[in-house]
């Protein structure tokens, strides 16, 4: 569904990603573990298609569809969404009214406000974030975890077709990181997929990989089945860099 070929993305003159190759298959849910700093949030971000990044070989495909040159936007159209690793505030912008408007820019069918508040009420309870945040201004003053929580709220009412999380799981509670697993797993269906980047093993339990793959130094050097997962827990990286 997603298939990442030979990707060289540079920033500042520094290469970060160093020939990364993937596929995310239909119906599948990918792990990507890897140290700090190997480029994990790199490869999302270029994913999405952030302009900061060059990419100076390599190319990346959305059901054979070359997305290498799209804006975010377009790329969002084809069905793609980011939960961002570090959520950005934005002051003055209510959670409500930027959930509509991203709705809205991405689906034929158009909500009324009352028809979208009806949906993003729902999906709210299901990851059981109160009604208030709801008219809170974008991720301001949330916490760690209820910036999260919003990514995630995002993810249920948008539902796009490929979903890429970022370390979405860092910073909740054990009760939120169960609710929120909840969700991602009613996210999932056999027409979308999914790939999750992580530290932790926590998550990957509620939320069962397909196929898990470790990056290191900007590109894959490992993968196989969550048993994977669990030699990491033990062996560390160390065993991988060679
Ligand atoms: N916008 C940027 N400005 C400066 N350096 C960057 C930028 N983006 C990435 N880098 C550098 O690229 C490398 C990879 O960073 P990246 O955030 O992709 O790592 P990561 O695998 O997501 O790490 P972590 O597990 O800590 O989230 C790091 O050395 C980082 O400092
Ligand atoms: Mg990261």
């Amino acid at each position: 569904m997603l298939e990442i070929k030979d990707l060289y993305v540079e920033f500042g003159g520094k290469e970060i990603l160093k020939g990364l190759s993937l596929k995310l298959e239909k119906g599948k849910i990918h792990a990507l573990m890897g140290p700090n700093g190997s480029g994990k949030t790199t490869l999302a971000h270029v994913l999405m298609g952030d302009p900061r990044y060059k990419i100076s070989k390599g190319k990346i495909l959305l059901n054979g569809i070359d997305i290498t040159g799209l804006a975010p936007n377009e790329r969002a159209l084809l069905g793609l969404f980011l939960s961002f690793q570090t959520p950005v505030e934005i002051e003055g912008v209510k959670l409500s009214v930027f959930l509509r408007q991203a709705y809205n820019s991405l689906n034929k069918n158009k909500l009324s406000i009352l028809e979208f508040k009806e949906l993003l009420e729902k999906k709210a309870e299901e990851l059981k974030i109160p009604k208030e945040f709801l008219s809170r201004y974008l991720n301001k003053g949330f916490s760690g975890g209820e910036k999260k929580k919003a990514e995630v709220l995002q993810l249920l009412v948008l539902n796009p077709i490929v979903a890429i999380l970022d370390e979405t799981d860092s910073g909740l509670d054990i009760d939120s990181l169960k609710t929120v697993a909840r969700g991602v797993n009613s996210f999932m269906d056999k027409d979308k997929c999914l790939l999750i980047i992580t530290h932790y093993k926590r998550i990957l339990e509620y939320v069962k990989p397909n196929k898990v793959s470790i990056m290191l130094n900007g590109k894959i050097v490992n993968d196989g089945s969550s048993n994977l997962v669990d030699e990491l827990e033990s062996k560390g990286y160390e065993w991988l860099k060679n």
